[in-house]
């Protein structure tokens, strides 16, 4: 069994793309490992330090998590502001990185070009408090994307120079997660590349049926196949791939049969895609809707959360306020 650590970030809703890649192994990796997920409230603020309303935008992403599946009693499932232990974590590594390494970093030279007004020390040391989050309770695994690989390096270097400075063996190395053949990459409905926020073409799980009518219809595709068994193009094909994780074999089957017959009617297909989407949504969306306006199981959920968290983190802060010589007069 693996103790796994993932840091939901706070900004946006969830979309088609997150739900089959990384919700979707979340609901099967709760039931086999030890798992911890949190919302990294205290990471959005490295770029967003006067949130507009950052309690309803954490309310609303534990919600539609919830919904989705994410089991409370199973998981350890809590906000990270809510584990004072890991600040505490992340001062004391603070004095164990350099200024060099953490300059040097990709995604800290990205945000330095992206936001030159606001080069804040919370931006440089982002790397260290995500290596205190997971770090502080002993994971073995990180479920991150390839944008995430470089903070996952730095974690494991800055486990290593603990246990390397005070000669101890207390924290593993995590290594990424591997979702391996189950990661399914979801394309975006403009003909090409992956379905993501920033790229503003997502089907989010709280679009109402209208909103992802209207955008199923416009979905870029190709005037048609004019022979059978034609080539795919790129943005067909995209369409394609969504119905194969979203619709029925039989209704992905027939409208894959209609193309290789060179019959197809993209504007069908559209149609029952939508459907499908509305179909599989729907629910998910109703009760996100309930969670978020049930204040009393939400407190429940992110008081239990805290308190697993805390006595995780509270164990491992013990050992290494100790193994640095802090000591009771
Ligand atoms: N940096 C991660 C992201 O942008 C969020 C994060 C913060 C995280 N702490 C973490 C992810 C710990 C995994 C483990 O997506």
């Amino acid at each position: 069994m693996e103790t796994v650590v993932s840091g939901i970030r706070s900004t946006g809703n969830l979309h088609l793309g997150n739900y089959f890649g990384a919700v979707k192994n979340f609901l099967k990796m709760q039931h086999e490992h030890r798992c911890f997920f949190f919302i990294a409230d205290y990471h959005s603020l490295t770029t967003h330090p006067t949130p507009a309303n950052l309690h309803e935008s954490v309310r609303q992403i534990l919600s539609e998590y919830l919904a989705c599946g994410i089991d409370p009693e199973t998981a350890t499932v809590f906000i990270q502001s809510d584990v004072p232990e890991v600040t505490e974590l992340y001062l004391l590594l603070n004095m164990n990185a350099y200024i060099g390494e953490l300059t040097r970093t990709t995604s800290f030279k990205e945000k330095v070009r992206n936001q030159p007004d606001n080069v804040n020390a919370g931006l440089l040391t982002y790397p260290v408090l995500m290596a205190a989050d997971i770090i502080i309770h002993k994971a073995t695994k990180v479920p991150v994307g390839k944008d995430q690989e470089q903070n996952l390096e730095m974690t494991r270097r800055f486990a290593r120079r603990f246990n390397t400075m005070y000669g101890v063996d207390l924290f593993p190395e995590p290594t990424a997660y591997n979702f391996g053949q189950q990661l399914v990459k979801i394309p975006g409905l403009d003909g090409s590349g992956k379905m993501g926020k920033s790229e503003g073409n997502a089907l989010y799980l709280t679009d109402p049926p209208e909103v992802i009518r209207k955008k199923v219809m416009r979905a870029v595709t190709d005037s048609g196949p004019t022979r059978e068994n034609q080539e795919m193009s790129e943005p067909v094909k995209n369409l394609f791939t969504i119905m194969q994780v979203i619709s029925t074999p039989d209704t992905y089957n027939h409208f894959l049969e209609m193309y290789n017959k060179a019959q197809i009617r993209y504007g069908d297909m559209k149609k029952q895609l939508a459907e499908d989407i509305i179909r599989f949504t729907a629910p998910i969306r109703t009760r996100a809707e309930e969670i978020r306006n049930d204040s009393a199981y939400l407190r429940r959920v992110v008081q239990q959360g805290a308190e697993k968290a805390r006595e995780s983190a509270s164990a491992t802060l013990r050992e290494v306020r100790e193994i640095i010589g802090f000591k009771p007069f």
